[in-house]
Formats: C-alpha cells, structure tokens, sequence
C-alpha cells in the first residue's frame, strides 16, 4: 500500500494517544492502591517499569498529535477518571486481578496494532516502525502479567471480558470523537 488515508491516519493517532494515556492512568490507579491500602513493593516495581514505557509510547503520540494538528478525543478525562478506577479496583482485589487487568487490556491492544499496521501505507514509515516497537513492548506486558500470576479462569474469566469488551468500545470511541 502506497499512500495512507488520511481520515485513518487521524484515527490511528487519535486513539493511539488515548489508549497509551490509558495505559499510564490505570498503573497510576494500581500504583495509589499499592501505596495505601494493598501494600505490595514487587508488585510496584513490576508496575513502575511497565508504566515508563507506556509514557514513551504516550509521549509519542502526543507529539504526533501536536505535530500533525490532530483533535486529541474529547473523551480524554472520561477516560483518566476510568483508568484510575479500573486501576484502583483491581489491584484492591489483589495480584492476580491488577495483573489480568494488564494481560486482558494488552491482548485488545495487540489485536488492535496489528489491525493498524495492516492499514499504514509506505508513506508512513516511521509511524509504522514505532506501533510495531510499542506493540513488542506490550507484548511483553502481557508476559510479565502472566508470569505475574494473572489468570483468567473461574470468576476471573468474567473480569477479563469485561475489560476486554470496554477496551473495545473506549477503542471506537476514541477512533471517532
Ligand atoms: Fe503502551
Ligand atoms: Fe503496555
């Protein structure tokens, strides 16, 4: 593919930068329970490192969005309210929720950079190079996270539907408004 279109380059950064703001905000939701009521020390740093490189992912997009004179969503503090709750939630269940809670997010996200690097044409390289390095990064997220201890049998199948089917829906959201 030669040429990208433009609407979908749009929506591709758009979204990207939110869900990579996502990201930040819901280790940033794990991280408050971590330091107040669930105090657990590896499972903040395994968290810290993880949350570092989502905001290398985030900054680039945000440059990108700046760069390009691209509407960042509308949805932005909806979505930062949500991030930290799904956060705070979950690590309040314990390990192995804040860790399904990555794992389940990151098998959306892995799905969607696929999806997007199928629809980037030549003229887009360097976009290209960066979704294809960010997606190995959340890659690994979602190894850590089952190493970790995620899990999605028993009661915990439910949760990881349910972060999956959000994931999705915050992804056409954000594509479009
Ligand atoms: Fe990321
Ligand atoms: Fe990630």
């Amino acid at each position: 593919m030669e040429k990208t279109n433009q609407k979908i380059l749009e929506e591709i950064i758009r979204v990207d930068h939110a869900g990579e703001r996502g990201a930040i905000k819901i280790y940033e939701g794990q991280l408050l329970a971590l330091n107040t009521i669930k105090q657990d020390n590896s499972l903040k740093n395994i968290i810290k490192e993880m949350k570092e490189q989502e905001k290398e992912h985030y900054e680039y997009f945000d440059k990108q969005i700046q760069k390009r004179k691209i509407k960042p969503t509308y949805m932005l503090p909806i979505w930062d309210v949500m991030g930290v709750a799904l956060g705070f939630g979950s690590a309040l269940l314990g390990k192995k929720a804040a860790m399904l809670c990555t794992a389940s997010v990151e098998e959306i996200i892995d799905e969607h950079y696929k999806n997007q690097l199928n629809k980037l044409g030549n003229d887009e390289k360097e976009l290209k190079e960066k979704i294809e390095k960010f997606n190995e990064d959340e890659n690994n997220h979602k190894n850590t996270a089952y190493e970790e201890g995620a899990t999605n049998k028993g009661v915990y199948s439910i949760m990881d539907k349910l972060i999956k089917v959000g994931s999705k829906i915050a992804i056409s959201i954000s594509e479009k408004i």
